[in-house]
């Protein structure tokens, strides 16, 4: 394992009285593509101001390299930090903005000319070195922005919601793009975003926040696999999550029913959270199982589609190929390895039914605002 680049160690920060972020720990490792996920509000912005040192933390320690770094003004920290917008100079060229810090800095004219070829190559847009930047497209203008970050030669890249702007089709490519430029100049990247597909796909460690803490760091495949509490699975793809108890090792009951298992360790009969993807469950005829349902919803969802099945007043939420008709009575399929067993924690039974960004659950709750409302207006 490489040394922490970054080892943030008991940080607390607050505005107006208010606490943000509390004994906060993160250490990230030089060279790694990490990502801070987490709702919005949820501190992502306040952390990499502090590693940037434009927020000073009431208590904690800052270290970069293993050494302290708590009272480096930001100039000094050897890192650049890319923001939405990316505040460019408009009235230079493509070149001489990229040239830009390089200059300030007084380096031999040839030197700069071939670290900007080296660049422009970089982030694809050799040949534009002459391009107004008004003349740019918005995902043209953001690998500007990070050309001329990289002419600093700083070992951290700090990108705050970078492609938050770009439209999705536009925001695909860059993500791959941006994953490699971090591959082929090995620099340490700490980007923040609030979508969860953006962050499995581009990460070699996901920092999943909420509320100020970390819930859960790991790798995108081990985030996906093994939520560590009810936020984590909920917040990364869909999810049914439902009350369990683990009766013994291997044996869970849930939804009525024991079920084989893989989890162990729990003490018996632990209260537990149960989570089930919507892929890993299959249909079967109802007399094959012991959760049986019937059809409410379906979703053509291109690949695949979102079935909502209704099992005794709870919804569940599976993906599949095979499309079944509404009214259909049918039984689900859960094999042990579906199954994934967490501890409860503050966030057990904040999630109800399947998902709660689900769409449906969207509609149940538009309707019962209107129908408040209307109780409201009554009185
Ligand atoms: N300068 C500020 N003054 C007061 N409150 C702030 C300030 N910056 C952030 N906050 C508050 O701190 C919390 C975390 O904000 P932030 O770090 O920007 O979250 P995120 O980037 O995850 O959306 C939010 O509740 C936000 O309103
Ligand atoms: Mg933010």
């Amino acid at each position: 394992m490489t040394h922490s680049i970054i080892s943030l160690k008991n940080i607390s920060v607050s505005y107006d009285g208010e606490q943000v972020l509390k004994g906060f720990n993160l250490d990230i490792h030089d060279g790694e593509f990490v990502t801070l996920l987490g709702p919005s509000g949820c501190g992502k912005t306040t952390v990499l101001r502090t590693i940037a040192g434009f927020v000073t933390p009431e208590a904690g320690d800052v270290f970069f390299n293993e050494t302290k770094i708590n009272d480096l003004p930001p100039h000094k920290r050897e890192l650049n930090t890319i923001f939405q917008k990316y505040a460019l100079f408009p009235h230079l060229n493509v070149y001489d903005n990229i040239a830009f810090g390089m200059r300030i800095k007084r380096k031999k004219e040839s030197e700069v000319k071939k670290t900007v070829v080296e660049l422009l190559e970089l982030v694809n847009l050799s040949g534009y070195a002459h391009r107004g930047i008004a003349q740019l497209s918005g995902g043209q203008q953001q690998r500007v922005a990070i050309a001329r970050a990289l002419a600093n030669e700083p070992k951290i890249l700090l990108l705050d919601e970078p492609l938050g702007a770009l439209d999705l089709k536009l925001r695909k490519d860059m993500q791959v793009q941006l994953k490699e430029i971090q591959q082929q100049t090995g620099i340490t990247f700490i980007f923040v975003t609030h979508d969860q597909e953006e962050a499995l796909s581009m990460s070699d460690t996901v920092v999943v926040m909420d509320g100020g803490e970390i819930q859960q760091i790991g790798t995108p495949i081990d985030i996906y696999n093994e939520p560590k509490n009810a936020f984590v699975a909920d917040f990364i793809g869909e999810s049914n999550i439902l009350d369990g108890l683990m009766l013994e090792d291997f044996k869970v009951r849930f939804a009525g029913h024991l079920f084989p298992c893989l989890d162990k360790g729990f003490s018996k009969n632990t209260p537990v959270d149960v989570v089930i993807r919507p892929e890993d469950i299959t249909f079967v005829p109802q007399d094959a199982s012991h959760i049986k349902g019937e059809v409410t919803n379906v979703t053509f969802k291109g690949v695949h589609y979102e079935i909502i099945v209704d099992v005794d007043g709870f919804k569940w939420m599976i993906q599949s190929t095979a499309y079944q008709a509404i009214g259909e009575k049918i039984g689900l399929s859960i094999l042990p390895d579906a199954i994934h067993v967490m501890e409860k924690s503050d966030y057990s039974g904040t999630f109800g039914d399947y998902s709660t960004f689900s769409d449906e659950m969207e509609e149940d709750m538009i309707l019962e605002e209107e129908a408040e409302l209307e109780d409201e207006n009554e009185v």
